[in-house]
Parts: C-alpha cells; sequence; structure tokens
C-alpha cells in the first residue's frame, strides 16, 4: 500500500540540499553553498526559521538507512550564509521523524510536538534559541492525542500553536481534530470548530497567515489530496477555498509557507502518489484576490530538484 512509502518503509533517500527562492525578483531559485557542518542527508525532519535570528533550524528526521531517528539540531544563518552544530543544553526531545515543528517569533523560542518514534503522550518541547536549551513545558489542558504526519504552526495574532490532523500514534488512523496551545498560559484547548471541516489526513501543508490558518493536501484515506481550507481563528470555523487560477495538483509531504509581505502562501513539492513522482513545481495563493498562480511547472525548475519531506521555502513573515 502506497501509505507504507511515506512511513516506516522508506527506501528512497533525499539528500539535504538548501535553496532560498527571491520572491522579490522574478521567483528564481538559487542553490546556496554555504560553509561549515551541514546536516547529514535526512528526510523527514523538521525545518523553521526564526526571524528574530534571521536563521534556519534543522532538527531530528529519519537517517538515510532508513532506520536510524535523528535528533540533533543546526543553524543555518543567512547572513553569514554558514552551518553551525548546535550543542543544546537541557533535555532534548528523542530521535524521531514526522513531526510538527513550529517557530514562536514573539518568544524566540521553537517547539515540537509528537512525531513517529515517540511512544509517550503530551510529548511538547520547547527550544528557546537565546539559551540554546531544550525544555518540556508544564502544560495544562487537553493535550493531543500521540500522533505523526500533522500539521504546526504558530500564529503571531494570538501567540498560539496549532496542531491539526495527521496519523494516530503508530496506526494508519486519520485525524481532523484541531488544538490550540497557548503559549503564555501553557494551556491546550480542543476546539470545536465550525464550518466545513477538512477531511482526515496525514502528511498535510499547513500555514498560518493574517490570523488564519491554512491547510492544503495531506494523503487521504486512498489517495492524495488537493482541497484547500482557511481556518479563520476568530470565528473559530472552517472554509473550503475555491480559488481561481492555476491550483496545485494532488500530493503530501510538501511545504507550504506563508509570506506576509503580500499576504500570500507558497507551494513546494511533495509526492503525488505514484511510485516515483516527487514533485518540484512551485506555486503562489494570493490571499487577498483569492488565486492560484503557478511559479514554475514540475521538471521546470533550473534549480531545485524533486523532493517530498522538505521544509524547503523559507518564510519571510513580516509580521
Ligand atoms: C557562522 O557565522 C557566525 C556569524 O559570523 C559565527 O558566529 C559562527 O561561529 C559561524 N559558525 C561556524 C560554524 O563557522
Ligand atoms: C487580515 O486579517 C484581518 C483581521 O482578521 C482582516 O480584517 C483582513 O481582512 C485580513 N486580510 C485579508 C486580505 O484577508
Amino acid at each position: 500500500m502506497l501509505l507504507t512509502m511515506s512511513g516506516c518503509v522508506i527506501q528512497k533517500i533525499l539528500l539535504l540540499a538548501l535553496f532560498a527562492v527571491d520572491t522579490a525578483q522574478a521567483s528564481s531559485w538559487t542553490q546556496l553553498t554555504p560553509s561549515g557542518t551541514a546536516p547529514s542527508s535526512r528526510h523527514a525532519f523538521g525545518m523553521v526559521w526564526s526571524q528574530g535570528y534571521d536563521s534556519v533550524y534543522i532538527f531530528g528526521g529519519r537517517e538515510n538507512d532508513g532506520v536510524g531517528r535523528l535528533n540533533d539540531l543546526y543553524r543555518y544563518s543567512s547572513s553569514a550564509n554558514n552551518w553551525t552544530l548546535l550543542s543544546p543544553g537541557g533535555s532534548p526531545p528523542t530521535g524521531r521523524s514526522s513531526f510538527g515543528i513550529a517557530s514562536d517569533d514573539a518568544n524566540d523560542l521553537f517547539y515540537v510536538f509528537g512525531g513517529e518514534g515517540v511512544t509517550v503522550g503530551s510529548d511538547l518541547h520547547q527550544y528557546n534559541i537565546a539559551g540554546n536549551s531544550w525544555t518540556q513545558p508544564t502544560s495544562s489542558g487537553s493535550t493531543p492525542s500521540l500522533r505523526r504526519g500533522h500539521g504546526m504552526v504558530w500564529s503571531h495574532s494570538d501567540d498560539s500553536i496549532y496542531i491539526f490532523g495527521g496519523y494516530y500514534s503508530s496506526s494508519w488512523t486519520l485525524m481532523n481534530d484541531l488544538y490550540r496551545y497557548d503559549t503564555s498560559a501553557s494551556h491546550w484547548t480542543t476546539l470545536n470548530p465550525g464550518g466545513s471541516l477538512p477531511t482526515g489526513r496525514g502528511f498535510l501543508a499547513m500555514a498560518s497567515c493574517n490570523s488564519s490558518l491554512y491547510v492544503f493536501g495531506g494523503h487521504g484515506s486512498s489517495i492524495p489530496l488537493s482541497d484547500f481550507y482557511r481556518y479563520d481563528i476568530l470565528a473559530n470555523d472552517w472554509t473550503e477555498l475555491s480559488p481561481t487560477g492555476s491550483q496545485p495538483s494532488r500530493r503530501y509531504g510538501h511545504s507550504m509557507a506563508c509570506r506576509e509581505m503580500d499576504i500570500s502562501l507558497y507551494v513546494f513539492g511533495g509526492h503525488d502518489g505514484g511510485p516515483q513522482e516527487m514533485l518540484n513545481d512551485f506555486y503562489r495563493y494570493d490571499v487577498v484576490a483569492n488565486e492560484w498562480t503557478m511559479l514554475s511547472a514540475a521538471g521546470s525548475a533550473a534549480a531545485a530538484s524533486a523532493r517530498r519531506g522538505e521544509r524547503g521555502v523559507r518564510e519571510a513573515a513580516e509580521c
């Protein structure tokens, strides 16, 4: 079955290469050649951008032998164009892949929740960038169940982390539940949103943009999906969007990031459900115009090779 491809028996190895897209110029990709110690080859890892530190952090994932799960942490500094292998203090999360990760730019923290290889519940971890250390915050409320392949984002509008869907524990049971973690109160709330809820899915893409959360695609019960939803934080409801323009095809394991500067979402790559078909196409969704634009078609991107499980779109959130 197809799903096992993204779970325990991934044999495809993706080399880690770093690309940046300059959206101010006419959407061109540049392959970067940083100095320092680059992360080893891996997939299903976490990647976040910190606005305050103008840096990208890469954590954990699956080693290229397909077995080992990592918990190492690297920083890529945009200004220095270098990689640094960090040696954080505190208690790092155990090795894991297909977990949730989100950067809290108001407090220069990032959070990791759940993932494959995790067997205990309430598995929330916090990394403090200035202190270079990991802690497990003591939280109250209703913690999300153990999961992997879920969506996790931080919203600057209410300084909260949101977790959506994924696969329950180590099963293939799909979920579409939504949780909020209030970072100042360290409190979890199970949300009961109205509107048109996305169906259960895993390896979806989720991003936070202008007080709303967006979910595009993911793997459903049998096939990859191409549906698109907005969750309005203030109204606590979901809307299925029907944008105009050329929208991305069905996919899972893709990346999506918001660029607040032009209130747009960018979607890159993923897997379309065929045995080999990894995508490298690139799209922009304009929130105000409710319109998709294809920036480059699959196979035609000059530099970026097809990949999935990457978190490759640099988030330029000017919050
Ligand atoms: C990367 O550059 C920063 C800023 O210049 C420097 O502090 C850091 O030591 C560098 N890291 C490595 C591994 O060279
Ligand atoms: C951005 O969010 C604000 C607050 O919810 C809203 O008033 C505004 O209409 C939103 N802008 C767009 C383009 O959706």
